[in-house]
């Protein structure tokens, strides 16, 4: 056995297993397909279960695996499954954080899996799952239409790499922060207009947006709210949570109201710029697998994995490169070798 110790917690794992306490391998339930995983996307919402902040809205039990996305072969199918050929190589998602894909198997329903990008590998597919369908799903609840002008942060990272390229896609001209040294990277994915934080502060740049997607959190959700225009849309996976989002999540009630209570200077900024403000909660959606598969197939987007080779036995290594936040693109840990 060994032990991953993060920051609050201490997650016990078994070596054939390294990030993860399920058994090496599971029998796949009603409805559930086994994977033997090629690769897993390692992500940041991984570590909010310990996030002093976001713990109260990730339910999740103790000891708990890492890595919410997943590619690889379907090798066993329980009850009740019609779909996914054994053999087929498929990408998708765990229902919710806790359920490891750092694994050799990996039981998955059978509704979070697709068939995988026909051209693509399996570590570009794992990259794909929780930050395309995010993304899309940002973007859907933000009205983003051709011609927006959006501010995109982070623009290296897993989210803003693919955020990039769905904006460009969808038609708006993009905004992006980035480092001096991602700048010419992310104009390479497409972003109009590189911010580099390093050297300027973007609000003294850009003005009137139609959108800003925060990745940041703290001030910067604050400060999206000064560089819209008047009736903009903040759309945020870091900032507070808005009651909408705290009844997706099936939050209860006191939570709620603490939440609402912590959001109220947040209202006030959205108010005073008859604005809209959006938290998208970390909740994949199996539904926009299809369309991703479309989209890299067609051409139309790429996935974007950070070139920093993980393998089984090197997993915990990639959790600790993934809390450092300098990754480029998608963190993925080949399972396959
Ligand atoms: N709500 C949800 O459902 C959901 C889902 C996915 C992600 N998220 C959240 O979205 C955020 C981004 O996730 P991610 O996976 O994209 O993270 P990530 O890949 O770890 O982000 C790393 C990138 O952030 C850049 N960065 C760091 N500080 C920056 C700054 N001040 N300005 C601009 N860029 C900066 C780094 O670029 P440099 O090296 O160039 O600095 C690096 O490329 C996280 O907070 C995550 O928790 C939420």
């Amino acid at each position: 056995m060994i032990e991953f110790q993060s920051e609050t917690r201490r997650v016990r794992t078994s070596e054939a297993n390294p990030v993860g306490g399920r058994p090496d391998k599971p029998q796949p339930g009603r409805g559930e397909v086994l994977i033997r995983v090629h690769a897993a996307g390692v992500n940041p919402a991984d570590f909010l279960a310990e996030d002093g902040e976001k713990s109260c809205v990730v339910k999740t039990k103790y000891p708990h695996g890492r890595g919410l996305c997943v590619s690889g072969i379907v090798v066993a199918k329980g009850a009740n499954v019609a779909t996914h050929d054994l053999g087929s190589a498929v990408f998708g998602h765990v229902p919710k954080v806790g359920l490891d894909t750092c694994a050799e198997f990996v039981p998955v329903p059978a509704s979070h899996v697709r068939e995988m990008p026909a051209n693509t590998g399996f570590r570009e597919a794992a990259g794909l799952p929780l930050v395309g369908s995010v993304v899309i799903q940002a973007f859907d609840r933000a009205g983003l239409r051709a011609g927006d002008h959006v501010l995109i942060h982070e623009g290296g990272g897993a989210v803003g790499s693919f955020a990039i390229q769905y904006a460009k896609f969808l038609g708006a001209t993009v905004f992006t922060t980035t480092s001096t040294e991602n700048a010419d990277w992310v104009r390479g994915l497409g972003a109009d207009s590189v911010l580099d934080y390093q050297l300027v502060d973007y609000r003294d740049i850009v003005h009137d947006l139609d959108i800003v997607l925060d990745t940041l959190g703290g001030d910067a959700t604050f400060s999206a709210f000064d560089v819209i225009r008047t009736g903009g849309t903040v759309i945020s996976l870091f900032g507070p949570v808005d009651d909408k989002a705290a009844r997706r999540l099936g939050l209860n009630p006191l939570v709620r109201q603490v939440l609402w209570f912590k959001a109220r200077e947040l209202r006030r900024k959205a108010r005073e710029k008859n604005a809209r403000y959006r938290f998208i909660p970390m909740m994949p959606e199996t539904r926009h697998l299809a369309t991703l598969r479309d989209l890299v197939e067609t051409g139309r987007l790429r996935p974007v994995v950070d070139a920093t080779g993980f393998v089984s036995s090197s997993a915990t290594d990639a959790l600790a490169y993934q809390e450092k936040g300098r990754a480029k693109g998608t963190i993925v840990v080949d399972f396959a070798g």
